[in-house]
């Protein structure tokens, strides 16, 4: 691994053949003999390490090492000292230098140290591009809805996130639950510390207790050594446990417990542990239902639910359709085309009846599906999944969500069924009340009394 390299020190004979051995080994070396040009020479190039002596006439190696992370904390300091000053070493450190070297030294000592000092620079670089890139997945800007509904969820995680409450979020299968968890974290106080997710549905219990609070060593057959549990893991971060209705009731128990007092014991473990962790929640059911069922505790239930966030169904905010359409087409063309394909009427008519039992990851698979089939032409019929090429307009105009009703008015759903129907003659004709009044089968007179009666499209009629 080379790097650029610059060493400061006002002994020429150090300078001179430290500069050429490291010259040798494949660095980009430069040197001087005082800080100041020091100083110039990192403003003006990119330096990744300086190995600095700390006595150096003009400007101190401490002043100087102060002024290098004013102008840019990732360059990286080493300090070389003389023999038995270890303590301005140390305060160096203090002051952000990465390691000390005491002279006298071998070159390959040193190099030890530059190749130590880059990889670490290249690491924390790496881990710092990844955590900005997952930070934006999670911006406000990048969770499409205009529905009165999702501008409702963005308010609460707005106002919640600062807060430290615990938030219970519910929503069918790809609503976005674990998106909405990720904003809430990463616009906390908490964003960069840890977000832990859980699932904890995919664990059987032995599993899931270990997983949420870890182990110590003998615990049980197979643990061979200490572990630590997910909510240490979190620890001045937020966890986030999803399909919570999952945790079987005796380990809810220890849930509360954490939620109430922020501490626990790992599995065989006697010494007590605290934590600092902001708890989130999302299920797929209603819990209040688990509850009057006695599959989930009550206390734990108001726990949680601190402040609810439900997530509707896609089918029930489709004027969010168009928009998420939109933002999956971006995300899926790539980078190197000019502009985002058409998209044919006809395949934004089906994606606007269609049910989508998937919600907003079915969405999304489908348009990387027609993105991919597409072959940079316009997104048609043709590049959707065969299962949506056979959706009929007309008979999933009719379709309704019975899933979570208890009971249903007769005449109202009557009523909204003939309503879609004449929308969709109306669509389909232009307005035309003559063809219109001959694709729904019935005399003009009585398109007219109904049209009158539900009060549709009062413009064409006056
Ligand atoms: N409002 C939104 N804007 C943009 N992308 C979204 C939105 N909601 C969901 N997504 C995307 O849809 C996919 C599914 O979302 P997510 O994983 O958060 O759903 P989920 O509710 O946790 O699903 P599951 O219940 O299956 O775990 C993800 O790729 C996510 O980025
Ligand atoms: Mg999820």
């Amino acid at each position: 691994m080379s790097g650029k390299v610059l060493i400061v020190d006002d002994e020429k004979l150090m300078r001179i053949s430290l500069e050429s051995q490291l010259k040798k080994e494949g660095y980009n070396v430069k040197s001087v003999d005082n800080a100041i040009d020091g100083l110039k020479m990192v403003k003006s190039e990119e330096y990744d390490v300086v190995v600095t002596d700390l006595r150096l006439s003009g400007m101190s190696g401490m002043d100087f090492l102060k002024e290098i992370k004013k102008h840019n904390q990732e360059i990286i300091v080493v300090i070389m000292t003389a023999y038995g000053t270890l303590e301005s070493a140390v305060s160096a450190i203090k002051e952000g230098a990465y390691d000390y070297i005491a002279k006298p030294f071998s070159t390959d000592e040193l190099i030890i140290k530059l190749q130590r000092a880059l990889y670490y620079k290249n690491t924390t670089a790496e881990v710092n591009r990844l955590r900005k890139e997952i930070q934006s997945e999670f911006e406000f800007s990048n969770i499409i809805g205009n529905s009165e509904a999702m501008k409702r969820v963005l308010e609460t995680v707005k106002s919640v996130s600062e807060r430290d409450a615990t938030v219970l979020i519910r929503g069918e299968s790809g609503t976005g639950k674990e998106k909405i968890a990720g904003a809430i974290h990463y616009h906390s106080m908490r964003r960069n510390g840890p977000f832990i997710r859980v699932s904890c549905a995919a664990l059987n219990r032995e599993i899931l207790e270990s997983e949420l609070f870890g182990h110590e060593k003998g615990a049980f057959t197979g643990a061979v050594k200490t572990r630590r549990g997910r909510f240490e893991l979190a620890n001045g971060g937020s966890i986030f446990l999803d399909d919570v209705d999952d945790i079987p009731l005796d380990m809810q128990v220890k849930l509360l417990r954490v939620l109430q007092e922020r501490t626990f014991e790992r599995v065989g473990g006697e010494e007590t542990l605290g934590v600092d962790v902001r708890v989130i929640c999302a299920t797929k059911k209603d819990l209040l239902e688990h509850v009057k069922e006695g599959y989930f505790r009550e206390d734990l239930f108001y726990r949680l639910n601190v402040v609810p966030i439900n997530i509707p169904p896609l089918r029930e905010r489709k004027e969010d359709i168009p928009l998420l359409i939109n933002y999956f087409l971006k995300k899926f063309v790539s980078q190197y085309e000019d502009a985002l394909p058409d998209v044919s009427q006809e395949v934004i008519d089906v994606l606007l009846v269609y049910n989508w039992p998937g919600n907003v990851r079915e969405l999304e698979n489908v348009i990387e599906h027609a993105v991919a089939f597409s072959k940079s032409k316009g997104i048609s019929i043709e590049t959707l999944p065969e299962y949506l090429k056979r959706v009929d307009i007309r008979t999933d105009l009719l379709s309704m969500d019975l899933s979570n009703k208890q009971e249903i008015n007769l005449q109202d759903a009557l009523t909204e069924v003939e309503k879609k129907l004449i929308q969709w003659a109306h669509q389909k004709t232009n307005g035309n009340q003559v063809k219109m009044a001959e694709i729904l089968g019935i005399p003009r007179t009585t398109l007219r009394n109904r049209l009158i009666k539900l009060q549709l499209f009062e413009k064409v009629l006056s």
